[in-house]
Formats: C-alpha cells, structure tokens, sequence
C-alpha cells in the first residue's frame, strides 16, 4: 500500500504545482514523470489484480459456506412414500421411505424381476419407477430347476421335481443342513427359531424380514441373509457408497475415517476440519480441507534474488517489488505468484477442467492483446494440459487420472503481450490433494 500511496500523493503533487507554476524549478522532468506514471499503473495493476483474487477467494468461501448450510439443513418438511411390499419370492434392501432415499429389489433365484430395480422416493411422495414383481418363469428354461431337478408342467404353471437333498421353488437349497452361501451360520447372534403355527394339521414356519429359513422341514432354522453379499453377488451397485456392514435382520452402510453417513443412509460425504475446527494447525499455517482429511500449508514467496525480490500481498499471493527501469531480467520474472490447493477425488473422470487463469487489464488502458498459457512446472506435468478457453482465459485440464492418496503439484503461467512486446509474466502453483477414494 504504501509505495502507491507515496507515488499517487507525489505525482497529485507534482501536477497541481506544475500547472499552477509553469516554469518552476522543483518540477520534475517529463521522463521522470513519465516513469513514475508507469510505476503507478503497474502498482494499479497488481492492486486490480489482488482485489479479483480477494473477490475469487470470497466467492470460494461463500459456495463452500453455501454447500455446508444446504448440507446441513434440515429436510424442510418430512415426506413420506407409501411403504412398498417386498415382492413375493424377492427380496427388498432399504427400510426408509423418506425423500431421496432408495429401495432396491432382487429376485430369489429362478423368479425374473419385472418393473424396476431400484426406486426412489420423489419430493411429491411418489416413488420413481414401477412396481416391482419377481415372476415365476414361464417355461421350463434350462436353468430353470437348479441341482438336477426335473421341470414339469403343472395346469398354467411350471414347477421344479427336485433330487434328493434339494428343495425350494428352483431346488436351490439343500434339505441337509447347508444353508446358501450368502446366510450367515457360524455366529448364534444371526440366527432365530422359526415362528411356527399349526394350520390344518400341517406345520406352517416363517422367519423374520432379512432371515431365510433352512434346514429340513422337521428341523427348520431362520439364518439371516448378509445382505452385503447377496448384493454383491448380484453385481448390483450401490448398497453402500463405501462398506456395507451385515447385521441380523438387516445392513447398515459405514464411511472412511474423515467422511460421515450422508442422511440418505448410503453415502459418504467429506468432513470439513477446517469449518469445524477440528484441525491442529498452528497459526501462521492455513488449513485445507481435503477429502477425508486437512493439509496445513504455508505458502512462502521466493527469496530475494538479483534485483527481484518478492512481497506476501495477501496470504496467497506473492507479488514482485517494482523492478529497476533497465533491468531486463527482473522485468521477466514473474509479476505475481499465487498458491491454490484443490482437493480432489481418486480416478476422477478425464478430461476435467481443474483451474482457469484470466487476465485484469484496469479499466481505460488497454489490456494485453495477446496471452500465452503454459505449464512451467511440477511433479506431474504429463497429467495435464493448458489450454485456452476464451480470449481472455487459459484452463488447466486433467487428462489422466490420479490414483490418491496423493499430493501433486502443477505450475501453470500466464504470458501478456502488447503489440508483441512483453508485458508481464503470472505464475499459479497448484497443489492437487488427491483422496484415497472416489468421493
Ligand atoms: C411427482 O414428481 C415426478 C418428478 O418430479 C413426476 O414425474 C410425477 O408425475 C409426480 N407425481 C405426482 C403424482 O405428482
Ligand atoms: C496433527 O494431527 C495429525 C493427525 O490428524 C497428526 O498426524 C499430527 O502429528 C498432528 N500435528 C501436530 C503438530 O500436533
Ligand atoms: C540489477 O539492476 C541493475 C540496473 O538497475 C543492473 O545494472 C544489474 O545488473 C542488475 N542485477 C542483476 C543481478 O540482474
């Protein structure tokens, strides 16, 4: 601040005393008046450019702000879907029929499902998709009767005469005490005794929702069925964002250490250390939130060197002191640096745009007509490119995928031209905190 000042008093002062006294002596010369003038926009320049990356910054905040406070907001009014059935012969995942939360439907083994997979409760109380049926299959197809049971007709429907030792509607189960391999058997906590009731003289044994039963009809038991495999061995994804976790009756989803169940039940959403103050970062160091975790980082301008030497305009910036008017390498050297960290998932898509860099030229004087992007440095140049977006812009794009956890850092410049002639140089050092998992 204060060498602008000093300039701007002086050369206020230098005008008003000219123009009121033509011919004094205590005037400068017009090459020295010329040359502060220069000094001064280029000091206009930096201030412009340091208020666009306050602005930036700010914008930064507020949308982080923003995404926290609608995270965090609770569900305006509790919506309700009407609790659907599970299927008969099927299965249903997902207990809650608030909005947003999903319920998926699998068949047991020789049923196909008919409507939809997956459904999930709208803000209206309806849910997407159709209902869902697990229907017998309507002819004797080869795999139909499982175990070397025999498909016969029967009036409208097919029906399974199983071997020995094989029973259930496709002979799936053994009558022997071997249960599917998705039931959990070696821990008492997962199993319960059938509830049973006598109906004509017949023994009639349910289970619970999330049990199965096995065994034979004499010696029944209720297993609980592990959720987690069953789903995992129907290839369907998305049980859980992170790790499902088999319980009797039912599953429940768990997250990394740094992330927490998002309220839908499945998914991990990051916590921001920094926001809540759960980081140990010492003052002087900035604390960055990353996936998972927080980095402290305290980004240093380069020492001085030669004629160039470096000033800390706001925490991160570094911008260069005025150069003296014939020395050409300080004129090249960069005019600011600034610091960016961006957290980012593992095996993030590519092509992604990761940064944008854009030139403030102040207003009533002409801008760079001409702008040159690059990558300067960094440990892992080959992972991007820059390129420009528009006349005034140059983006830092991902174009191979980073496996975290990792911390990179990439160095993008950006070259100003008028009329062919060097203007000034600006330097972005990104680091790229890249999270052990893809979310
Ligand atoms: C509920 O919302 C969905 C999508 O927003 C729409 O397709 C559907 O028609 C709506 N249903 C009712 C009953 O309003
Ligand atoms: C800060 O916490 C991290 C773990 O979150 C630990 O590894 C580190 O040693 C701590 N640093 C200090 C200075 O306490
Ligand atoms: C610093 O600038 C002066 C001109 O003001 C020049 O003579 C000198 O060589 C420069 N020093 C370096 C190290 O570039």
């Amino acid at each position: 601040m204060m060498p602008g000042l000093q300039y701007s008093l002086f050369l206020f002062f230098c005008l008003t005393s000219c123009q009121e006294s033509p011919a004094s002596q205590s005037c400068l010369n017009k090459q020295q008046l010329l040359a502060t003038v220069r000094q001064m926009q280029q000091f206009l320049k930096g201030q412009e450019t340091r208020f666009v990356e306050g602005i930036r910054h700010m914008k930064h905040r507020l949308t982080t702000l923003q995404n926290t406070l609608t995270k965090a907001a609770p569900e305006p009014q509790a919506v309700f879907c009407p609790v659907l059935e599970v299927p008969l012969h099927g299965k249903k995942f997902g207990t809650k029929n608030m909005v947003d939360h999903e319920v998926h439907f699998i068949c047991n083994p020789g049923f196909q499902l008919t409507g939809s997979s997956s459904r999930m409760c709208q803000p209206n109380g309806t849910w997407t998709g159709e209902a869902t049926q697990c229907k017998g299959v309507s002819e004797c197809t080869p795999h139909f009767c499982q175990n070397g049971g025999t498909c016969v007709n029967e009036g409208e429907q097919y029906k399974c005469i199983c071997s020995k030792d094989w029973t259930g509607s496709n002979c799936q189960y053994q009558t022997q005490t071997v249960p599917p391999t998705w039931s959990v058997t070696n821990d008492p906590g997962f199993s319960r005794k059938p509830r049973c009731a006598k109906f004509d003289h017949m023994q009639q044994c349910s289970c619970e929702a999330g049990f199965h039963m096995s065994g034979t009809s004499e010696n029944s038991i209720c297993q609980d069925v592990n959720e987690c495999k069953v789903y995992k061995l129907e290839g369907a994804p998305g049980l859980c964002m992170h790790t499902c976790i088999n319980i009797p009756g039912s599953y429940h989803c768990s997250c990394p250490t740094g992330y927490r169940l998002f309220s839908d039940g499945k998914s991990c959403e990051d916590i921001d250390e920094c926001v809540l103050l759960l980081h140990n970062c010492t003052t002087g160091t900035m604390c960055i939130n990353t996936g998972g975790g927080f980095q402290c980082v305290n980004p240093e301008c380069p020492k001085p060197n030669g004629n160039v030497s470096y000033v800390k305009t706001s925490p991160f910036q570094c911008e260069r002191n005025p150069c003296p008017m014939d020395s050409r390498s300080c004129h090249y050297a960069p005019k600011t640096i600034s610091f960016h960290y961006l957290p980012l998932p593992s095996n993030l898509v590519t092509p992604t745009p990761l940064f944008r860099m854009a030139t403030a030229s102040a207003p009533g004087r002409p801008g760079p007509d001409s702008l040159r992007f690059g990558i300067v440095g960094g440990n892992s140049r080959g992972h991007f490119v820059m390129q420009r977006s528009d006349r005034q812009t140059g983006e830092l794009i991902l174009t191979q995928s980073l496996q975290g956890p990792q911390a990179t850092q990439v160095e993008v410049d950006m070259s100003e031209y008028l009329g062919r002639s060097f203007q000034a140089k600006h330097v972005s050092k990104i680091t790229l905190f890249v999270s052990a998992y893809e979310f």
